[in-house]
Parts: C-alpha cells; structure tokens; sequence
C-alpha cells in the first residue's frame, strides 16, 4: 500500500527513484509523483494513472539532481488527482514528503495548522506543515518532533532545500527500510525497492528515525535515532535474494512465475529441517520456551488464515492440543484469554500486516507466549513476536499470493509434526513416515504443474461462468478457502469457499445450472462424505469442477471437469490441491484481460486497518 523511495548520494537521483517505485509497483497504486532537488529548489512531476504516465512526462522535463523522493499512492483521504498525489510540500516549498500510512488526527491537526497554506485533501499533507511548523534549522528535530504528534502509522522520507545531501525517514506501525551502499542512501518501503543496488539493508523499527547524510568521502554517514532522540542503531542485515527474484524471467506475469516456483520454494522450506535419524524437525534459533504450550491460538489474515487453518487441524491431530483459529482482525478487538501457557502462532508473510501485528502485541501485553510464521527479515512482526520461524519462499511480486501461501502452509505442518514430538503425542516412526511424504511434496506439485495446459482448457470450457462456489472439509476446507479468494482477487468474479457439510444448512438455494461449485475431493478420510456433498449438488442441476485424485473413477463420473492431482498423504494434500486452484484463477483472470499482478483494489502488504 504505497510505495516510498528516496535517495541520497553520488548518482542521478531520478532514474534511481523511478526504478524503486517500478518495484514497488506490486504494492498498489493509482498515483505516482517524484521530487528531486536541482542546487537551487525542489522540482517536482506528479500525475494520476500508472508510472508510464509520470515516465512520459518526465521524458519531455527530466528532473537532475542528486537529492530524490518518490511516491507510488493509494487514494485514502482525498480523491485519485494530481494535487493529492505526493510528494507534499511546505508553504515555502522548502520542505519536501512522501508517506506511507493513515493519519487518525489529520483533522485535528490541521486545524491546528490554520497558518499554513494546505493545497490537497490528503492526510499526509498536515504531516510536512508540522514538520516546517518544527523546524528550526535542525531537520532530525523538526521530524522527530512532527512525529511525535502523529496518532495512527507513518512511514515517511522527507527531504529540506537547507540541506540538500541529507534525508529524514521515520516510521510508526508502517515498514520502511534503509539500503546501504558506500556513498548512496536508498529509504523504501521495501526490500524489493533496493535490490538492484544493494543487498545490505536495515529495516527501521517501530518509531525509529534515520537520517543519511552524503559526506563527501565516498561513505555515507546514517544514523538511527528513537522518538526522543536518543541513539537507536540501525542493524544491517545482508538479504538473500537475487536481482533476478524481482524479474519475470519470460513469464507474462510474476503470478504465473511464482506458481510455477512453488516446487523450488518447497524444497527450499524442507532443506536441512528434515531429521529423519531423530524423526523429528530442526528450527534454527526458537528457545525452548516455545515447546512448554497448553493451548494454541493462531491468528493471521487472507490467505494465512487459510494456511492457520491447515496448521490448526495438524495441531490438533499431531500434538492433541486444543488450538483456537483467530482472524487477526478479531482477535485484536476481542478477548481471548491469553497467559504463559499459549502459544500464539501468527502468520503473516510480509510481516507486516496491521491487523496481525496488532494481534501479537496483544497477545505479549497479556502474557501469551507468539511464534511468527513470516517471509520477511527484520519485518515488524519478526521482531515483536519472541520466536521466528522464517519461510523460504523468495521474493513474491504478485500481490495474490502463491508460493508464499504453500510455504506457509508447508513450515505450519512442520511446526505441528515438532510439537507433535515434543510433546511425544506423534511416534519417531510416525513423524518419519510424515517427513518421507514432506520429501515428496515438491515433485508432486512439479507434477500438477506439468499439466497447467489441461487447467487453461477447462477454464476456458468455463467461459460462460460468473458464480463460483469452492467447497471442501477437513484439510482441503482451507483449499476451497484458498481457491475462492484466488478466484476473486484475480478475475473479479464472485466465488465463496465453503465447508462442504454446510452447503445443506443454506447454500444448497442457490444451486442451479447457472452455479458452478469447484469441490476438493481427494482421497482422504473425508471422501466419502465430499462424494455425497457433490451429488447433492450434482442433482440440483449445479456444474461441478473436481479436485480429484489421479485415476478416481468415481470423481469423473460425478463432475463436468475434473483436475487430477497426484496421491499424498491428506496432511500435505492441501499443498498440491491448491495448484490447480491457482492456476484456474490464473487463467481465467488472462481471458478476462484483468490485472493479474495488480488486481484493482488491493495490495500487497496492508499496513492500514
Ligand atoms: C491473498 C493475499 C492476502 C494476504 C493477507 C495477509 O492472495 O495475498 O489475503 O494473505 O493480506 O498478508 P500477510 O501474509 O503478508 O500477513
């Protein structure tokens, strides 16, 4: 949700500010707008529509200089224009910002800013008057104490024509990350942003500021301060991710890209975890305080909700222990009773989502123990939850999520087959035999990709299709979850994700021949029970698409299409049923020429409620 770039150094700012919002652009965005001082004052483009639009008109009044920020929006306070696009500035224009966040006491402020001259509808804009408001020569100051008035979240780059080799960043419950190169700054809203010029990067920390001065020495000089001003050192880490993760490598899209890299990134999520003398899971640097647990809450939102789904009925299974499955955005607001003996088990592949980090907070301030499922180092989450486990699935660029959904899913049912052990409710031969089935997960989902042709064909069959439904039980239900949201996020049509045994309780009055339902029947110990949901369905006229085992001539003589996919034991069977899904939102979102890696209305990483 917007996306921040800015740059200090030896080089030509604009091109380095441009290429930063071209990778934020998986955010989403409806504006874009960069500034860049030229030695004498701030010159400024900024436009609605896509970064092409602000790209041409920067081709006919390139901006030079040294000194950048950049700005991709997504409209809250105030319309889609150019006047509210950012970067904002100053009355005397003296003060440059660019702002990723929500306000909640814009108004107030604004108010209280009756002097300044205010030129948008935005919330951001308050933020640089109150900067200028505060300055007094000293731009750390004047930002640190701006910043101290803000109520809600902010990530912000601001930059001042008195000191035109310096940049401020601050961040409150919004991610903003610092890249490191000798003489060159880079401040971004992520990792994504930096990695054609550096892989040395310090994510701020919640109400953390930085300030980088370019010296003149060929080293730049950044410092982290705290809301107080007292030093707060920035923690460079070196990020393992290639320039290449960010390229589409001949795909038309990086979500077709990260589909088909879901057999890589699930080797890489099993490499080294695997301890088959022992039948057990190895996890890097949890404390052992991790494993003494009573109960399991988890709580994520989107598609970790549904891979928490997956781990709570693992849990329950491997471990026996009671687990309560939590959407984030509940429980922040509710009132589950944490103390030392749960474990909160947050998901959350950015790490950064509002609503989950909310959640783990909750659960620390009253006691619980939190374990952070999450892709990304340094991310807020990763550092308030007290354990980390990280996932290995690489930089995902589309904003719907794929690989990064199955190797959630995939460290959630390692983590059950642990405690399992821990707990010595699973037997070493048992969690053996689970792992021998881990090992071959990979292969199989390679397998259900070889057959991608055969899933465009049937959603091309499903052309005429505007109403989907998506049922499974047990260890799938979380796949007819997984499989709705993708159908709709990506091809905008209506699709619900229902338990297969509830469709008689209602759902059943809207079967006709115009409803297709997508059933996930493989066989498992809930197939029977999925086969007589189906034809309850079947003789209500419905069309019904099967996620079925290889060579089930049962499935085939109850749907209209089938999607095999290959034999695995039910525990993994969500990580290769949830392909063919994929891959059917997928292709139907390309015939109807949606935005596949930017669906309207939505993005990456939601650092807003
Ligand atoms: C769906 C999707 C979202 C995210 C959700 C949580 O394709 O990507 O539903 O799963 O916004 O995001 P994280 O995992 O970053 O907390």
């Amino acid at each position: 949700m917007c996306g921040i770039m800015g740059y200090v150094g030896a080089r030509d700012a604009l091109p380095v500010v441009i290429e930063g919002l071209r990778r934020l652009e998986y955010r989403g965005y409806d504006s874009s707008g960069v500034a860049v001082w030229n030695g004498r004052e701030f010159h400024w483009e900024k436009c609605p529509g896509k970064l092409e639009v602000l790209e041409d008109r920067l081709k006919r009044r390139p901006l030079p200089g040294s000194l950048g920020v950049g700005h991709t929006r997504w409209a809250t306070h105030g319309g889609v224009t150019e006047i509210n696009a950012h970067p904002h500035f100053s009355c005397d224009r003296r003060i440059t910002l660019v702002h990723n966040g929500i306000i909640e006491n814009y108004a107030e402020l604004r108010r209280s800013l009756r002097r300044h001259r205010f030129t948008s509808d935005t919330d951001t804009e308050v933020i640089v008057h109150l900067v200028e408001e505060h300055y007094r020569g000293d731009p750390l100051g004047a930002v640190r104490a701006a910043a101290r008035r803000l109520h809600g979240s902010f990530a912000i780059v601001v930059a001042f024509a008195d000191h035109p080799d310096l940049l401020v960043g601050a961040r409150r419950n919004a991610p903003l990350v610092v890249g490191l190169d000798h003489a060159d700054t880079f401040i971004a809203s992520d990792i994504a942003a930096l990695l054609p010029h550096t892989r040395k990067v310090a994510p701020l920390q919640d109400g953390q500021l930085v300030v980088a001065r370019r010296t003149g020495n060929g080293h730049a000089d950044v410092r982290g301060v705290d809301l107080s001003g007292r030093p707060a050192p920035l923690h460079p880490i070196t990020v393992p991710w290639a320039l290449e993760e960010a390229d589409k490598h001949g795909y038309p899209h990086f979500y077709l890209k990260e589909i088909f890299e879901q057999g890589q990134s699930l080797e890489a999520e099993l490499q080294g975890r695997l301890d088959m003398k022992r039948g057990g899971v190895v996890f890097d640097g949890l404390s052992s305080d991790v494993k003494r647990v009573r109960r399991v809450a988890i709580t994520a939102c989107g598609s970790a909700w549904h891979a928490g789904l997956v781990a709570k009925y693992a849990i329950e299974a491997l471990a026996r222990l009671p687990v309560q499955l939590e959407l984030a955005s509940e429980m922040r607001y509710g009132d589950t009773p944490f103390d030392r003996g749960t474990l909160l088990l947050a998901i959350s592949q950015s790490g950064e989502t509002a609503d989950t980090l909310e959640a783990v907070r909750l659960a620390r301030r009253n006691g619980a123990r939190t374990l952070a499922i999450t892709n990304m180092k340094g991310s807020s989450i990763s550092r308030e939850a007290e354990d980390v486990l990280y996932m290995r699935a690489g930089l995902e660029i589309g904003v719907a999520a794929s690989k990064t959904y199955t190797s959630q899913v995939m460290c959630g049912l390692l983590w059950a087959i642990q405690l399992g052990r821990w707990r010595r409710t699973l037997s070493a031969d048992h969690a053996r035999a689970l792992l021998r089935e881990a090992r071959r997960v990979p292969d199989l989902v390679r397998r259900v990709l070889d057959r991608a042709g055969a899933v465009r064909r049937v959603a091309k069959r499903l052309a005429d299709c505007k109403d989907y439904m998506y049922i499974g039980r047990r260890f799938n239900l979380a796949t007819a979850f997984e499989g709705a949201l993708k159908m709709k996020e990506l091809s905008y049509l209506h699709a619900e994700g229902y338990g297969a045994g509830e469709m008689k309780h209602g759902p059943l009055a809207i079967v006709d021949d115009r409803l297709t339902t997508v059933a996930v029947v493989p066989r498992d110990g809930v197939y029977p029970k999925m086969v007589s949901n189906i034809q309850q369905i079947r003789s209500r006229g419905g069309r019904i698409v099967a996620v079925a085992t290889e060579g089930d001539g049962n499935a085939r003589g109850v749907a209209d299409e089938v999607l095999a996919v290959p034999r695995v034991d039910e525990l993994f069977s969500p990580l290769v049923t949830v392909v063919p899904l994929q891959l059917l939102a997928y292709h139907t979102a390309v015939r109807l020429k949606r935005d596949v890696d930017k669906p309207r209305n939505l993005a990456k990483s939601v650092t807003v409620e």
